[in-house]
């Protein structure tokens, strides 16, 4: 099933609660969002008391995306503000195993993502505990940027990676999705789409929600 998580990166701050249940009444699954430290990636955005102020305003599954150093130090202030998928960098966390496991013991799901540049072959010992793979189709830090192309074929090749191991994590892919290339990153596997500008950069959110589903769906 393709499922749609509009990153609030690119919705209006100041009326986040609005932002947030406009998504969910445009048929989004997830709401996607961006922690960012200043270290990991050069931002920083939003921390546990936010995901708090969101939980409290949406039915949806909080899909909370880590970028920063270190995030087995905060993994249980992220669970108990409400983030149900927890996604940590494998770049990010010297004992990825351990990190993969304390998000589990928590009660959530669990998911990896790369960078641009890393290699698929990280995920090889960690990928029968993982709910969710992250393919970063972008440079963390920013939305609004391009779809680097070579994510296609890396989808791919996690695609194959996920087959072969008889796992059902969903795999999603995050930056630079639109309505113009979610068909052939759908048909590469992916079946989970971040779109932060393509939804909140439109002027109405339902019809392109609607429209990236159909896309991909194709
Ligand atoms: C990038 C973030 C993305 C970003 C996506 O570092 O992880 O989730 O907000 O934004 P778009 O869809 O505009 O590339
Ligand atoms: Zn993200």
């Amino acid at each position: 099933m393709i499922k749609i998580s509009p990153s609030i990166l690119s919705a209006d701050f100041a009326e986040l609660g609005a932002e947030v249940r406009a998504v969910e009444a445009g048929g989004a699954d997830y709401i996607h969002i961006d922690v960012m430290d200043g270290h990991f990636v050069p931002n920083i955005t939003i921390g546990p008391f936010i995901v708090k102020a969101v939980k409290a305003v949406t039915e949806l599954p909080l899909d909370v995306h880590l970028m920063i150093e270190n995030p087995e130090c905060y993994i249980p202030e992220f669970a108990a503000a409400g983030a149900d998928i927890i996604t940590v960098h494998a770049e990010s966390t010297v004992h990825l195993n351990a990190t993969v496991a304390e998000i589990k013991k928590l009660g959530k799901k669990a998911g990896v993502s790369l960078n641009p540049s890393t290699p698929v072959c990280l995920l090889e010992e960690v990928i029968g505990e993982l709910d969710l793979v992250l393919v970063m189709s972008v440079n963390p830090g920013f939305s609004g940027q391009s779809y680097i192309q070579s994510s296609t074929a890396k989808v791919r090749k996690v695609r194959k990676m996920l087959d072969e191991a008889g796992s059902k994590a969903e795999l999603q892919v995050d930056g630079g999705i639109k309505i113009s290339n979610i068909a052939e990153v759908a048909a590469a596997g992916a079946d989970v789409f971040v779109a932060g500008s393509a939804v909140y950069g439109s002027d109405d959110y339902k019809a392109t929600i609607e429209a990236l589903k159909n896309a991909a769906a194709k």
